[in-house]
């Protein structure tokens, strides 16, 4: 209109510019939003319902758009004379610009925000999506990485186990073969020695036969009689004959010893003498208790009761009395090298506890532990002995094999300086 009515000719040519340039970037926008320029930020192409209000009717907005253009383009073709406020190009920019037109630009803005707010809506819920989707994977990371943690320490205390038990099943194995290969020769003597007693004492009645019968042999065998002092050996053979018995008894017991010890198999439960298997193997680790340069002999004082057979697997229970006294052993050892005059001593008790129970204890006047070594004992690899003594996986392996594999309990009672008892109460049956 300021067009039409301007006078001044510089400003007509200006308005006329600036129209042309306003022209020009409206269809430019037009095509823009019809087409889905990405440059002016549209988030997706126009929906059908837009695409109906630029094409169809009622609003038949793009037509009419381009309509406005038109006539604005033809309105600034016109000769100057014929630029006045009744021009119907005129007349019909003002009209569309104040109604129609701006009605259907108004309705076609408000269904655009209405949708991109949906789709921004959309947009925010599937990021909330994505967002627990991501919180979830990590936790569920988190607990894999946990699961995997665990099964490392699990592999790692097996592996240990594996070896400790490797250690004692392949003590075992050996003495399983040294009793193999012992057993037949002893018991060849064993079985013989009851003949040789009878042999012996029938010879020696001969001999006293013959000695009653012919009181003066002939000169040589006189001299005989005196150059092997017969008389020494008649009152000696029957001492020789029953220390051989008594020796041959021994070798039999320990063979029988070290037969319960080898017993190594961890299938299926036996029923068991827990008084033997404390002494079959006091029997390896006897050894241990003698004497040495820095310390006295270790007293072992031993008061079983008498017990029923309890179910167990039989190697492994004399693993966990393995353990259980060379750390006894270990303890006084350590109280000898503190204290020289220090009392040595080991005791066994062995009884029948209440609800169809066993109980053992193993107690030592050994260097005792500090309630913090006491609370720690049980972990894997915590060991107080130097590099090369210890491993720190007794007690561990004790405890899994009483509490995990045999329903048992393990207690512990410990006074630095005075000494420590371990408590072993176990269920005669399993089932
Ligand atoms: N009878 C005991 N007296 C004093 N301390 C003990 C006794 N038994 C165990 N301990 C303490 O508990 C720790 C752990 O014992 P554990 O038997 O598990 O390992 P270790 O004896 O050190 O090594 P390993 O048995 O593997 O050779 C020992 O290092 C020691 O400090
Ligand atoms: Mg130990």
């Amino acid at each position: 209109m300021r067009l039409v009515c301007s006078k001044n000719a510089a400003e007509k040519e200006k308005l006329q510019h600036n129209l042309l340039e306003t022209i020009a970037l409206m269809e430019q926008s037009h095509k823009d939003l019809i087409n889905t320029n990405h440059s002016i930020n549209l988030l997706s192409p126009p929906s059908p319902t837009v695409r109906a209000m630029y094409f169809e009717a009622p609003l038949h907005l793009d037509k009419k758009v381009r309509e406005y253009i038109d006539r604005i383009k033809a309105l600034l073709q016109l000769p100057d004379p014929e630029l006045t406020p009744d021009n119907p190009h005129l007349q019909y920019i003002v009209e569309a610009a104040g109604g129609e037109l701006l009605a259907a630009f108004d309705a076609v803005v408000s269904q655009y925000q209405e949708e991109s707010e949906i789709e921004q809506f959309e947009i925010d819920l599937k990021q909330v999506e994505l967002y627990q989707e991501s919180c979830a994977a990590t936790a569920k990371a988190e607990a894999h990485a946990a699961q995997l943690d665990c099964a490392l320490c699990e592999l790692k205390e097996t592996q240990a186990q594996l070896l400790h038990s490797e250690k004692m099943s392949s003590l075992g194995a050996l003495m399983a073969s040294i009793v193999h290969e012992i057993n037949n020769p002893v018991s060849f003597i064993y079985g013989n020695l009851s003949h040789a007693e009878i042999y012996t004492k029938d010879l020696l009645q001969l001999l006293n036969l013959y000695r009653d019968n012919y009181p003066e042999p002939p000169a040589q065998i006189q001299n005989q009689i005196e150059d092997i002092d017969l008389d020494f050996i008649v009152e000696d053979f029957p001492r020789v004959m029953s220390s051989m018995q008594m020796g041959a008894d021994r070798i039999r017991e320990i063979v029988r010893s070290m037969g319960i010890f080898s017993r190594t198999d961890n299938s299926h439960m036996t029923l068991c003498n827990l008084n033997e298997s404390i002494d079959s193997t006091m029997l390896i680790l006897r050894n241990r208790l003698k004497s040495k340069a820095e310390r006295p002999d270790i007293q072992l004082i031993k008061n079983y009761g008498k017990l029923p057979v309890v179910e167990c697997y039989a190697g492994q229970l004399n693993q966990v009395f393995m353990n259980l006294i060379s750390n006894a052993i270990d303890a006084l050892e350590e109280a000898a090298a503190n204290r020289p005059d220090a009392e040595l001593k080991i005791s066994i008790c062995t009884e029948v506890a209440e609800c169809d129970r066993v109980r053992v204890r193993i107690a030592d006047t050994g260097i005792g532990m500090t309630p913090q070594i006491k609370q720690r004992m049980f972990e894997q690899f915590f060991t107080t002995k130097e590099i090369g003594k210890g491993t720190g996986l007794g007690l561990s392996i004790v405890r899994k094999i009483l509490v995990e594999n045999h329903r048992g309990i393990l207690q512990c009672e410990s006074e630095i300086g005075k000494g420590t008892e371990f408590i072993i109460d176990l269920p005669v049956r399993q089932t």
